[in-house]
């Protein structure tokens, strides 16, 4: 239906590099780093941005194409009302005091999810942050704002069919991707959750089908270059077979040096 995707992994095998193009990130631990502070849970979150500023970083010195990372999701709604708000003002403050920033830097800034609970105020800047940076390509970075795994592949079939009711009863999974968030987007290579939990938690259901997992105790305010460098690593020890048995691999998997991470460093 829409040409120039990139593959989809459940139907192409997709190339693999040792440098990730897409890294998504479940961003986790804030409250915890901040109680075991003695200090408020939103002085968490404060701390979050500082580290989210550094994986950006990270990302666009190694040549990362893609991060995306999870701010606020559908289910997140449940916590304190105030807890909610001080996330939403942080959310604008952020995008209003680093855009420029970013876009000096030659990064795309993007917002995935359903914006239509946030303040006019929150979805214009959003709306201005994702125009100013629309054409930088060193690296798209990507916020999941109310964004849920469910909702997305919802969304998609929606609107996928309301464009195309012809579709109903034959639509295809290829059919579906372009309606997909991120849809323009390899999937992603590796998934970080700091934080301890070992769980998805509703994050990109559909684009994490054949995605390297990573899962870390450190908290994420408290989750540097270092740590950052560690999951690459870790990265680039796995064998991506996407199905196939180890036999099969061509010879352009991660060579040796590669897989050491000796590459980047
Ligand atoms: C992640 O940190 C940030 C958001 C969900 C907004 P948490 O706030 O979940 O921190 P913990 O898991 O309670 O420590
Ligand atoms: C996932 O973290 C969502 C974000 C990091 C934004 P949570 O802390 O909300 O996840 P659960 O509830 O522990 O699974
Ligand atoms: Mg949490």
């Amino acid at each position: 239906m829409m040409a120039n995707l990139p593959p989809s992994s459940t139907r192409t095998i997709p190339d693999v590099s040792s440098i990730p193009r897409h890294v998504a990130i479940i961003m986790d631990g804030n409250g915890r780093w901040a109680k075991q502070r003695f200090m408020p849970r939103v002085a968490g979150h404060q701390r979050g941005v500082e580290a989210l500023r550094e994986v950006v970083k990270a990302c666009r010195d190694l040549g990362v194409g893609y991060l995306t990372v999870f701010a606020f999701s559908s289910e997140n709604w449940r916590r304190p009302a105030e807890e909610v708000s001080f996330l939403m003002t942080l959310f604008l403050k952020m995008l209003e005091r680093e855009v420029e920033k970013l876009h000096r830097n030659d990064i795309r800034l993007r917002i995935i999810g359903d914006r239509s609970p946030f303040d006019d105020k929150l979805r214009q800047t959003m709306r201005e942050a994702e125009l100013l940076t629309e054409k930088n390509s060193a690296l798209t970075l990507t916020i999941a704002a109310n964004y849920g795994g469910r909702w997305d592949v919802m969304h998609a079939l929606r609107t996928m069919l309301k464009e195309h009711p012809e579709l109903m009863q034959t639509f295809t999974e290829a059919d579906v991707q372009p309606y997909l968030s991120m849809s323009d987007a390899p999937e992603p290579d590796l998934f970080i959750r700091t934080g301890g939990e070992q769980r998805i938690s509703n994050f990109m259901l559909w684009q994490l089908a054949y995605t390297e997992l990573y899962f870390t105790d450190t908290l994420w305010p408290a989750f540097d270059r270092g740590e950052f460098e560690k999951a690459i690593a870790s990265y680039q020890k796995r064998e991506r077979r996407f199905g196939r048995t180890s036999e099969q691999l061509p010879g352009e998997q991660l060579t040796g040096a590669q897989a050491q991470g000796k590459d980047y460093a």
